[in-house]
């Protein structure tokens, strides 16, 4: 028998017991005649104690152990005479009259422990031993937890798990698809799927009623903390329902999580916001709700013919920063320079101070009178100690965006984004289609399948810009964690959403025949809706990036480091799959 215990369980209650441990030397004291090895394993950590007096020769061989050697040691569990309150297993030592090497290891290229001193780069190439730090386990551990209550939840409703094919057909729309090779059919390519939506209605064709899956998916898009090219996600659909059943059904499974996993009851109903309303208060379609500085519309207060910027402007913007009119000119600059950066974009940001004892100090004092900035006190709702900071541009959402990128950015700096405070919501009413500059046609929102507000159904043809879609996100804490509409199952609805997009008949009949066919077979009315796990962890976690969550993850660039993945092929391996790189490799 390897171990008798893990290290984690120990308790002064087994003192006198005769225990053999395994695991890995977390480190060694030599204390005069005594030498201490802290062993770990997933468990915790258990002091082993090796006496000279008793001996002299084993405790010789502890002295020799190395950070990261795997041991095991048998001995008698004895109370400490020095306890250590903040160990589970602090009340005991392990005196130890054995010991065995299962394994030496070199010197670890960083500290595996909660505090490293290992960076980024670092710890993902040697993420085996990065994964020995209880921290990051811990985050595993709870992964694994809750896609056991996710599972048990769903089962209990009548949720079926179906695994959908990995190697599947290519879809243009959303982000780019990772594509495959397939060496029997020459010159063609799988795709791997960017979400299983297609797979999923198709079940509901079949009758499955209510089917999830967690679900592996990939997209080649540009990465970022909250997006890793593969992820994964809580997939479900459902048929015979609308809208509110299904808000019902997650946000109940939401609260569920929240409750077992964080002891947070969230409201026993949560907030729906429009779309609109989102882009219009908080110039975003996931706001954090954790705290204030709704935007406030100026166009009537500040174009009065006095300031050219703001008179040439399609949107004027403002927000109250309360209690910050004491900002000092530095800290003003820091704010101008963080919204002319690249990453914002804007132009410039106007200020006005609103200062405690009743005067008023603006970036704008030149062109607005006291009494303008007094109408503008007034409807920004400000008090006297309050900061207004305002933004204009000439395309109203883009401009929306950029204060969005300020409001987020005072929030961390005014340590308003508590991350153990969950705000969560639904967004609602998603216009159906977006005008995209690159391709230069609509796209659409969510996805080609998303049913069209049935109000709207009217304008599809002359003004699809106006159609709103039946779809919703769950938004926690400024963090798109869900997303899910109610699907067309009209094959006649569906047709012209294709022909909206810019497909042609047979574009369509190519890439989604198989859909369009089987919803000619008694298409049930259905909708769905896919969380995305990692998300949805790292909310729990409170971490900044999925990435800690995640057991081996990429880069920014895409890459495991680990793996040194992606590479190159063999040039036989390419001669098979009929592949010419034209890339010259020094490139
Ligand atoms: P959507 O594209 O909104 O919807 O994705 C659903 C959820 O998946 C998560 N997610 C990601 N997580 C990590 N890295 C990524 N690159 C990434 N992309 C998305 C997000 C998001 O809310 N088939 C539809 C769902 C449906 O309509 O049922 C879909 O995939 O948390």
């Amino acid at each position: 028998m390897y171990r008798t215990n893990t290290c984690g369980e120990l308790r002064l209650a087994n003192a006198g017991q005769v225990v053999t441990l395994a695991g890995w030397v977390q480190r060694t004291r030599k204390m005069g005649g005594m030498t201490f090895v802290d062993l770990r394993d997933r468990y915790g950590i258990t002091q082993l104690v090796f006496d000279d007096s008793r001996d002299a020769s084993l405790t010789d061989r502890a002295n020799h152990l190395g950070r990261e050697f795997c041991i095991q040691a048998s001995g008698t569990v004895c109370e400490r005479q020095s306890k250590n309150p903040n160990m589970p297993t602090g009340d005991i030592e392990i005196l130890a009259d054995s010991l065995n090497v299962l394994s030496e290891s070199l010197t670890p290229p960083f500290t595996v422990d909660d505090n490293t001193d290992g960076g980024d780069e670092l710890r993902m190439k040697y993420r085996y031993l990065d994964l020995r730090r209880p921290i990051v386990r811990a985050n595993l551990e709870l992964r694994h937890r809750m896609t056991i209550l996710i599972r048990n939840f769903l089962d209990a409703r009548q949720f079926i798990e179906v695994e959908t094919p990995i190697l599947v057909g290519s879809t243009p729309e959303g982000a780019r698809d990772f594509v495959v090779p397939s060496r029997m059919n020459p010159g063609q390519f799988y795709a791997l799927p960017q979400s299983p939506q297609t797979l999923k209605q198709l079940l509901m064709v079949s009758g499955f009623d209510r089917y999830f899956q967690i679900a592996k998916c990939f997209r080649d898009e540009d990465l970022r903390a909250d997006r890793q090219p593969e992820f994964t996600q809580i997939d479900c659909e459902m048929s015979f329902v609308e809208q509110d059943d299904v808000l019902d059904i997650f946000e109940d499974l939401a609260r569920y999580l929240f409750k077992e996993v964080r002891n947070v009851d969230l409201p026993a109903k949560l907030r729906r916001m429009t779309w609109h309303e989102a882009m219009k208060l908080y110039g975003s379609d996931k706001p954090d709700l954790r705290f204030g500085m709704t935007f406030v519309e100026l166009m009537d207060t500040l174009k009065l013919g006095k300031f050219a910027v703001f008179d040439s402007a399609a949107y004027i913007g403002g927000i109250r920063v309360e209690g910050c009119a004491g900002y000092s000119r530095k800290q003003l600059d820091a704010l101008t320079e963080f919204v002319k950066s690249q990453q914002v974009g804007a132009k410039g940001l106007v200020y006005v101070k609103y200062n405690e004892d009743g005067t008023v100090k603006s970036s704008v004092d030149k062109f607005y009178s006291a009494d303008d900035l007094q109408a503008l006190k007034l409807k920004m709702g400000a008090a006297d100690g309050d900061l207004v900071l305002i933004l204009s541009g000439d395309n109203a959402n883009k401009t929306r965006v950029q204060l969005s990128q300020l409001r987020l950015k005072l929030g961390d700096e005014l340590g308003l984004r508590d991350p153990d405070r969950f705000e969560c919501l639904w967004i609602v009413d998603f216009p159906l289609f977006e005008w995209s500059d690159e391709e230069q046609r609509l796209m659409a929102v969510h996805h080609p399948f998303t049913l069209p507000n049935p109000d709207d159904i009217p304008l599809l043809d002359e003004h699809p810009e106006q159609v709103r879609a039946v779809a919703y996100d769950f938004v926690c804490n400024g963090i798109e964690v869900g997303g899910g509409s109610l699907r067309i199952h009209d094959g006649k609805l569906q047709e012209k959403m294709f022909k909206i997009l810019g497909f042609t008949p047979e574009r369509a009949q190519a890439q989604f025949g198989f859909l369009i066919n089987a919803f000619k077979y008694g298409a049930p009315p259905h909708a769905g809706l896919a969380f995305g796990l990692d998300r949805f962890v790292a909310i729990m976690a409170g971490l900044d990036s999925i990435r800690d969550c995640i057991a081996f993850p990429k880069n920014n660039s895409g890459r495991d480091v680990m793996l040194d993945a992606p590479g190159y092929l063999e040039p036989g391996q390419l001669e098979e799959l009929n592949l010419k790189v034209t890339l010259d490799e020094k490139q």
